[in-house]
């Protein structure tokens, strides 16, 4: 059996006890360790709470074939262990469908993603639109194709969840050149980053998909015991210390229920400004009033 299993988002106990049991019975175990982290536990600490080694999975692991993950999966029990859910944001439906292609059985055991707790900050999950990646510009390459997709949002006046990019085990361009098996140190985006690559874009873009005042929120280390909230205008928001990763950023869509807001209003410096860029920002994206058809149009 092929178990993927979802380790919730911070702590070691966060598994829930039918994933731990499944873990107790498999011969193998790997930890899916290139799309987020466990951020209250280390490896060491995962491998003395399950009582048996852990093997970490990069990407290419993983993305590259997955023979060593299924190997044997077929006779064996195998856990892959994913943080949050394993089909919250990054879907692992490639290694299920390799799995069933070799006839091999697979369970899914779910936890907390980022997905649903991203609602603690108080917006609500039904009002959210598609969820966006931000990745790490460097000088050549600086992708945006996210933007459409936050205009389509706030089209419809939907809030924006964006994934901030985490390398974990990454080459730098001359040691990938020279065949090096060198890696860079981890780096996690940050939310003043996040901000600067947005206000970036819309400034290229120009279409107002938001402004600089658009209001938003920045969600770090959600789950762990320092999660932190803080509201603000994009602008605001790339001059905020956000510390220590994991971070998200929900950028508001028009239709803002007053209880949203009156939880946004918690998380903000200056309420007063929170609350007017919020009515400024929805006075904009109003949708223009209807016109019944003339009869002329008919
Ligand atoms: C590619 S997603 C993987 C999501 C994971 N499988 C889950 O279900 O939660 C990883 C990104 O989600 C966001 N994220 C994940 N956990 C988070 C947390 N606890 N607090 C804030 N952001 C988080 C970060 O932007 C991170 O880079």
């Amino acid at each position: 059996m092929l178990y993927l299993i979802g380790l919730g988002l911070s702590y070691t106990s966060d598994i829930t006890v039918r994933g731990l049991e499944a873990i107790k019975k498999c011969d193998r175990v790997y930890l899916e360790h290139y799309t987020s982290i466990l951020m209250a536990a280390s490896l060491e600490e995962l491998e003395a709470f399950y009582g048996k080694p852990v093997s970490l999975a990069d990407r290419e692991m993983v993305e590259s074939g997955c023979e060593e993950i299924l190997r044997g999966a077929d006779k064996q029990n195998v856990a892959f262990l994913v943080v949050g859910d394993p089909f919250g944001a990054t879907t692992h439906t490639d290694l299920v469908l390799r799995a069933k292609k070799q006839k091999m059985p697979v369970e899914v055991i779910h936890n907390a993603s980022v997905m649903n707790a991203v609602g603690s900050c108080g917006l609500q999950l039904y009002n959210f639109g598609q969820t966006v990646s931000m990745v790490f510009f460097t000088d050549s390459w600086r992708p945006d194709s996210w933007y459409d997709k936050i205009w389509e949002n706030r089209k419809i006046g939907l809030h924006t969840l964006v994934l901030l990019d985490i390398k974990v085990k990454e080459q730098s361009i001359e040691n990938m050149a020279r065949g090096r098996l060198i890696y860079e140190p981890p780096r996690y985006m940050s939310i003043a980053q996040c901000c600067e690559q947005l206000l970036e874009i819309e400034e290229s873009r120009g279409t107002k998909a938001y402004t600089p005042d658009t209001p938003a929120v920045a969600i770090s280390r959600l789950g762990s015991a320092d999660q932190t909230f803080k509201s603000g205008t994009i602008e605001e928001l790339s001059q905020y210390d956000s510390g220590e990763p994991l971070h998200s950023l929900v950028i508001l869509g028009r239709q803002c229920h007053e209880l949203e807001i009156v939880y946004l209003l918690e998380f903000a410096d200056d309420k007063t400004k929170f609350q007017s860029s919020v009515t400024q920002d929805q006075e904009y994206f109003k949708p223009a009033p209807w016109v019944p058809p003339t009869e002329d149009a008919e």
